[in-house]
């Protein structure tokens, strides 16, 4: 072979490699834009009953004259706006944060952001969520990624247990002192023992395509692999079939984040 047919095989591998990258990335961005869609439609109808409350309480308000009465309305009219101004928020930064910056942020947050979401389809498929929050550890992560990985494990974990059953959701320290434990505990089908080691195969999937054309991609738990990698942690899981499964991701914690300056410090930095 010449050398300017090395060269040339050189530079066809490099632009091979960049459309590589670029194809994961779209990859993975389309996962993470399935994994929300499957809840548009019950966050959809969270904000049709938010809607319905607010017109109610605005009618309410137009209605009476009493101050304590169109007070009360006017709370409920507050709060109401408030979740919803929350959840788009929600959604907002998970589809928008595509960066794989990593920032001390607080884990049990990221947590019940991702809950704020996912409420209402759990509540549609009579799902129960159970959430235990020890102390508030801190690490160092992109968030939009680990909001996909706990968003595709508890889809998973819905998915698993359709109709009914708990989903529990735990944060706090784990054995090793320096080691953030995030939990995911489903009541659902469980894995058998030969499958248990596929799971985090990329493509590997038990499920067909729903009838909103999604899921069944396999690409869920290898993503969820890659980030935790990624992020200097680890992904864990016991099942039992019939019974449920547990996802347990171990992270390095990070000390939290000084927020406020002492006014006196301010001063003698100012
Ligand atoms: N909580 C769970 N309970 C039971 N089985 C599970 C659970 N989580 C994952 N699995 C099994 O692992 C397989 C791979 O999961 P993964 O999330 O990677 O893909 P998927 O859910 O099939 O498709 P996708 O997430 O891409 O829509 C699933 O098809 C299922 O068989
Ligand atoms: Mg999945």
């Amino acid at each position: 072979m010449s050398l300017t047919e090395l060269e040339q095989l050189q530079a066809e591998n490099a632009t091979l490699r960049a459309q590589l990258d670029d194809l994961q990335q779209r990859l993975v961005q389309a996962q993470k834009l399935g994994a929300v869609g499957s809840l548009a439609s019950s966050i959809t109808h969270e904000f049709n009953n938010i809607l319905t409350t607010i017109i109610n309480y605005a009618r309410m308000g137009v209605r009476h004259k009493q101050a304590t009465i169109r007070d009360k309305a006017f709370d409920r009219i507050l709060s109401s706006g408030q979740r919803a101004a929350k959840i788009t928020t929600g959604l907002l930064s998970y589809v928008r944060n595509r960066s794989d910056r990593k920032d001390i942020l607080s884990l049990k947050q990221l947590v019940q952001d991702i809950l704020l979401l996912v409420e209402k389809d759990l509540q549609v498929h009579r799902i129960r969520v159970e959430t235990r929050f020890v102390g508030e550890p801190f690490a160092s992560v992109s968030a939009g990624q680990l909001q996909q990985v706990l968003l595709n494990l508890i889809v998973n974990g819905r998915q698993a247990m359709e109709p009914g059953g708990t989903l529990y959701v735990s944060v706090g320290p784990g054995s090793d002192p320096e080691i953030a434990e995030i939990a995911i505990r489903d009541t659902g089908c469980g894995i058998p023992t030969d499958k248990l080691q596929k799971i985090f195969d990329p493509y590997y999937t038990t499920k067909s395509v729903d009838a909103q054309g999604q899921g069944g991609t396999g690409i869920g738990l290898a993503l969820c692999k890659d980030v935790i990698d990624a992020h200097g942690g680890r992904i864990r899981v016991e099942s039992v079939v019939g019974r449920g499964t547990m996802f347990t991701l171990k992270l390095p914690m990070a000390p939290a984040p000084v927020l406020s300056v002492r006014p006196e410090v301010a001063q003698k930095v100012g």
